[in-house]
């Protein structure tokens, strides 16, 4: 299974759900290898960190030896594939959209972040896959008091949007997921019960269901 996590817009999330849900899927037994398609190389910095700090196991982060197409013959199917991705490299995200067999998009609840995301939609429709990759959309930092309605409303707008599927967990702004990246450990390394823990598993386990 190859699961790309992609978006428009810097920020929204995508190297820190990789991360995560990379050492995830390893704590669920399953063989993982993620590319880092993105110029920021964050995800493969935060690998680094925990390589360094001898954290076990370790995420492979790889970059394509040629295209990433040629590079996934190499995998067993049984492999799961992470590819995080960003805009700044609009010839990587085509070839990681190109080999997706999903497609997982990180919004944050603001009104450019939605905007992106549906400018976002339209590059893959005009792409119009082969593949036909399963599209997903969920909220990603939202905000953690009630009276903010921006995370109901975001959620909203992408409920509606057509060929996409929403993820009906959201992630909610912690903190821990900032240490998460700056000590290159999992949420749930950090921390084994938090809500962010519960709400990422919930999430997580929405996105994998055998697992
Ligand atoms: N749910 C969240 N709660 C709190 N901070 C978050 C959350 N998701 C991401 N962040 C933080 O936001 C910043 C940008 O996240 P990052 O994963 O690097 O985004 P992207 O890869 O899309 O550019 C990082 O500091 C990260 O720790
Ligand atoms: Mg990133």
């Amino acid at each position: 299974m190859i699961t790309v996590i992609a978006n428009l817009k810097g920020g929204s999330g995508k190297s820190t759900v990789t991360f995560n849900l990379g050492l995830w899927l390893q704590m669920k037994g399953q063989p993982v290898v993620a590319y880092d398609l993105d110029p920021q190389q964050t995800l493969s910095d935060v690998a680094e960190v925990r390589r360094e700090e001898g954290y076990t196991p370790p995420l492979q982060v790889n970059q394509p030896r040629e295209t990433l197409m040629d590079d996934m013959q190499y995998h067993p199917q049984n492999t799961q594939v992470l590819v995080d991705v960003g805009a700044s490299n609009m010839d990587a995200m085509r070839q990681a959209l190109t080999v997706a067999n999903r497609i997982i998009i990180p919004v944050p609840p603001s009104q450019p972040d939605v905007w992106a995301t549906q400018r976002f939609l339209e590059i893959v429709n005009e792409l119009s896959l082969a593949t036909n990759p399963e599209m997903r959309v969920f909220v990603n930092r939202a905000d953690t008091h009630r009276a903010v309605r921006e995370s109901d409303e975001t959620e909203e707008v992408l409920r509606q949007l057509p060929g996409v599927g929403l993820v009906e967990q959201r992630l909610y702004q912690r903190t821990v997921y900032r240490r998460s990246l700056s000590e290159g450990m999992s949420i749930f390394e950090i921390s084994k019960r938090s809500k962010a823990v519960e709400e990422f598993n919930n999430f997580a386990a929405i996105l994998y269901p055998n697992l």
